[in-house]
């Protein structure tokens, strides 16, 4: 079969690129960069990262990869699989030969078999690594696990091309194959809700296990996760609004408290800009701004801002730091234009939150740093963050 022949020839001059790549003339490709223009792959590509497979397709050459979109990805993380399950199921993605548009759908006899870095990492039993690609009835193409018997995903589009060196296609879904799915876990000595319930966190911990977005948040863990909790106070005061929304809004305002990468105090500062969250998907981008004003973090949407006010944990890969607000994402709340200047947003926390305190929070934003006892505690907390390190 010409795939295996050439996979056999791949692995021959993979020392010779390693090389390559490690030297700074290369014009190797580099995953990360081409898929950061495309935020509809954006957990597919921290994924990559997470899981170091952005490394292996950088330094390789004549591959294909099949990306999904971060809908097709939240469900395949919502099976609280390790990350090196999850790296298993992302290497089926990685075809080690080069599938351009018209090849895939010019194939000879209208099917074939290629291997995959799941087959190379020596980790898939007998053909598991391989993936079917079938020309199948008008124009489409199927793909599937060789193993598990059928097509399950097809198709979308290009994303992008560099003959012959790497090509990116979109595909409708994750390849599923039981035995890339086989338990691989490592389980994290970490429990969230426990670390939440013992500081100040306690209620935020009960709506995790109510909705179960605690397993989102007890998954992500490995692979670098930082969360950010509304003390117990700030979440009674906005227990009368949690309750209107519906249960996929619940879930979703909850998820949007964490962010999928672990970032230190020090991080958190030098990285200042929009993240996405857990709660971010195709269609929703559920994003908020991180800003730095002198030495106080808040966050930012279009609706509040919050201000960090404490750290529960900074042990890589796991970050928790305490909020004085409920992060209001525009999917869910209107933000609000009206400001009210005799707003008193002090560090009475407890306090129920109004659109109209958020709005006057925005406007507010320039003073912040000048209120001297918050700061103090927000400078004092963060130091303790730092040498509990
Ligand atoms: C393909 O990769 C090689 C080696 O890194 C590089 O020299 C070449 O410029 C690349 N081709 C294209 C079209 O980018
Ligand atoms: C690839 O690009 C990302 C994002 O631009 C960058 O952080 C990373 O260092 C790059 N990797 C290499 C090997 O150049
Ligand atoms: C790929 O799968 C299809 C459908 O299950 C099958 O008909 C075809 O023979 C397979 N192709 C190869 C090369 O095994
Ligand atoms: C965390 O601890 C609680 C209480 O001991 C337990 O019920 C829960 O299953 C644990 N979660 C994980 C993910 O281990
Ligand atoms: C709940 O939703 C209704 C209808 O949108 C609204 O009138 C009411 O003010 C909301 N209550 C709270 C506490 O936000």
């Amino acid at each position: 079969m010409p795939q295996r022949n050439s996979t056999l020839l791949l692995s021959l001059p993979l020392f010779f690129l390693l090389f390559l790549s490690l030297s700074p003339t290369s014009h190797a490709h580099n995953i990360t960069r081409i898929l950061a223009k495309f935020p509809q792959f954006s957990t597919f590509n921290s994924y990559l990262s997470k899981t170091h497979l952005a490394a292996e397709i950088n330094r390789r050459l004549t591959i294909t990869v099949l990306v999904v979109d971060n809908a097709a990805m939240s469900s395949l993380l919502s099976n609280g699989y390790s990350v090196y399950t999850i790296r298993n199921v992302l290497s089926l993605h990685v075809l080690v030969d080069y599938y351009g548009t018209r090849k895939l759908h010019q194939l000879s006899k209208g099917t074939t078999l290629t291997s995959t870095l799941f087959q190379a990492s020596g980790a898939a039993p007998g053909t598991a690594g391989y993936v079917n690609i079938t020309n199948l009835k008008g124009g489409k193409v199927g793909f599937g696990v060789e193993d598990s018997g059928h097509l399950n995903a097809r198709f979308v589009k290009s994303i992008k091309e560099i003959p012959y060196n790497i090509s990116i296609l979109q595909i409708s879904q994750v390849l599923t194959s039981a035995e890339a799915e086989a338990p691989t876990a490592e389980p994290s000595a970490l429990n969230l809700t426990t670390i939440l319930s013992k500081q100040g966190c306690k209620s935020f911990a009960d709506l995790l296990k109510a909705t179960g977005a605690d397993t989102t948040y007890q998954v992500n863990i490995e692979a670098g996760l930082t969360v950010f909790c509304p003390t117990d106070g700030v979440i009674k005061g906005f227990m009368p609004r949690y309750k209107n929304l519906t249960a996929p809004q619940k879930t979703s305002l909850l998820l949007y408290h964490g962010i999928p990468t672990y970032e230190s105090v020090q991080m958190l500062k030098t990285n200042n800009g929009v993240v996405n969250t857990l709660a971010t998907d195709h269609a929703n981008k559920y994003d908020f701004t991180i800003q730095t004003s002198g030495e106080v973090l808040t966050l930012e949407t279009k609706v509040i801002t919050a201000t960090i006010t404490g750290t529960l944990i900074d042990q890589e890969p796991l970050a928790v730091y305490k909020l004085n607000k409920v992060l209001l994402p525009t999917e869910l709340f209107k933000p609000t234009v009206t400001a009210s200047p005799s707003e008193a947003d002090g560090p009475s926390a407890d306090a129920p939150q109004s659109d109209d305190q958020a709005a006057a929070d925005v406007n507010a934003n320039g003073a912040r740093g000048v209120d001297g006892g918050r700061l103090t505690m927000v400078l004092l907390s963060l130091c303790m963050g730092i040498l509990l390190m």
